[in-house]
């Protein structure tokens, strides 16, 4: 039902339904036309008739008088050449003296002299109902004349006239409508196809290709144009990567001899002032090599393939990150809890993963003071996992929320506290490729870090 609300809203239907509600008024134009010409018409000839036939007995009264009417009259209601006409005539006493009307017809609807009735069927023994259009006139002395015809047919032939073009009509509108249905479903599939590409292109598997083959429309060439483009991105993204890999390796080998020779100079320097000296620059080189590979990995993150992941055990991830967070949550005296359910799955790569739980990890215990607590648990909540690490220490104001993960971000009361800023990067870019959703609320006082891990795909079911 949902499909079908969001199928009337494409534009394509839209069109459908435009072109149908103006094809179906060409049509009913039409139809009006035809009926005007057929229907209106009919009666008319009908009414031109009857008034010939008066003329014709204004004349025969004329020159015969009222003798000759009747006989005029019965002539044309002789069962022998008998017309299909109504006639009744009447004396200056309201009596018949000719036609096939016993009396002068008394539910009558004029309209000037035109009249219309309805009389026991005067051609066939069956005794239905005979609708009658007749001109009623008087005739000097007090006679009066009514001529008729039975417009039955004509009323049957204008009432299934109009009902075929009713059908007509409906048929056309049902038509555009199924068929503008038809053709939105098919373009809607298409564009929903694209939708899906473009969505796993961004969760991060940059192989995904829309298929376009097959048409040669321009949603097709669109899609040739789209492919096209992610070849190109492709490209430059793999030889991005190459590049920091190599400026990565470039770097980190000569900084690594650097840190190696100032420990050579510091394990040598006699003079206590000039080791102190040695060792804080070897402490900066350390601080510089772990920004550095930290970057590094939220490069990686960024770029990680879905071709890579496979199914997460949350549970033993966690774990292992308790155990790897304890011993520093005892120094600082830090009570650390958790809650694991190792039924929790999700689908990615587990190292990356590992790292950006690690870093939430790392920023509850080492943002909370002594004396305070750090929870994290981790729970399956039908296919789908949620973990979840809350802290008692300072918190995070809500309009930094944002802030905070970008890149070497840190809040002014942290500057303090040992840190590059990368931690909270990691955590986002890792997010981002996994499609997984971070949430920050308060916890009055501290954080709560909400990550809910999207069910796995159906492919890893088994796995
Ligand atoms: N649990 C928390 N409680 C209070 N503030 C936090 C918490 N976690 C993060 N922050 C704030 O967000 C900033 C960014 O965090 P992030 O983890 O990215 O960097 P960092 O912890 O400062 O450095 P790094 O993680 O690279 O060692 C932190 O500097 C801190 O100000
Ligand atoms: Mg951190």
């Amino acid at each position: 039902m949902a499909r079908f609300g969001r199928l009337v809203k494409t534009t394509t239907f839209r069109l459908a339904l435009l072109y149908t509600a103006v094809f179906a008024g060409s049509v009913g134009a039409l139809f009006v036309f035809v009926f005007i010409n057929t229907s209106v018409f009919a009666e008319q000839q009908t009414e031109a008739a009857i008034e010939a036939e008066v003329k014709g007995f204004q004349d025969t009264f004329r020159r015969e008088g009222v003798a000759g009417l009747v006989n005029a009259i019965n002539r044309r209601v002789d069962p022998n050449t008998r017309t299909d006409g109504i006639y009744i005539l009447t004396n200056p006493n309201q009596q018949r003296i000719a036609g096939n009307l016993t009396a002068w017809p008394n539910d009558i609807r004029a309209d000037d002299l035109w009249i219309n009735f309805s009389i026991v069927d005067l051609q066939t023994a069956d005794p239905g109902l005979a609708d009658v259009r007749g001109l009623q006139f008087l005739i000097p002395g007090g006679y009066r004349l009514m001529v008729g015809r039975d417009i039955r047919e004509a009323r049957a032939f204008r009432t299934q006239l109009l009902r075929s073009l009713n059908i007509g009509l409906g048929i056309t509108v049902a038509l555009g409508v199924f068929g503008g249905f038809l053709f939105s479903r098919s373009i809607m599939g298409r564009v929903e196809s694209i939708t899906q590409t473009c969505r796993r292109i961004m969760r991060g598997d940059l192989s995904q290709r829309i298929d376009s083959a097959g048409q040669s429309d321009e949603l097709s060439r669109l899609s040739a144009s789209v492919n096209e483009m992610l070849d190109q991105i492709e490209r430059l993204m793999n030889g991005m990567r190459e590049v920091s890999d190599n400026v990565a390796h470039d770097l980190r080998t000569p900084l690594n001899r650097l840190r190696v020779r100032l420990e050579i100079a510091a394990n040598s320097a006699t003079d206590e002032k000039e080791k102190a000296e040695l060792e804080e620059a070897i402490a900066d080189a350390d601080g510089l090599l772990s920004t550095f590979a930290s970057l590094l990995r939220i490069a990686r993150a960024e770029a990680s393939l879905r071709r890579s992941f496979g199914t997460l055990d949350l549970g033993s991830i966690v774990e292992d990150v308790v155990d790897l967070y304890q011993p520093l949550a005892e120094d600082r005296d830090v009570e650390f809890s958790s809650t694991i359910d190792f039924s929790a799955t999700g689908w990615g790569d587990s190292n990356l993963v590992a790292q950006a739980v690690a870093n939430l990890a790392d920023n509850a215990v080492k943002y909370t003071p002594t004396g305070g607590r750090v929870s994290i648990s981790v729970k399956a909540e039908n296919g789908s996992a949620v973990l979840e690490i809350t802290d008692s220490g300072p918190g995070i104001p809500a309009s930094y929320h944002g802030k905070v993960f970008e890149r070497l971000y840190r809040l002014d009361d942290s500057r303090t506290t040992p840190g590059s800023g990368l931690g909270l990067s990691l955590v986002s870019a890792v997010a981002k490729s996994h499609g997984l959703s971070v949430s920050l609320a308060d916890n009055d006082p501290g954080l709560v870090v909400t990550v809910a891990f999207p069910r796995p795909p159906d492919t890893a079911g088994g796995a």
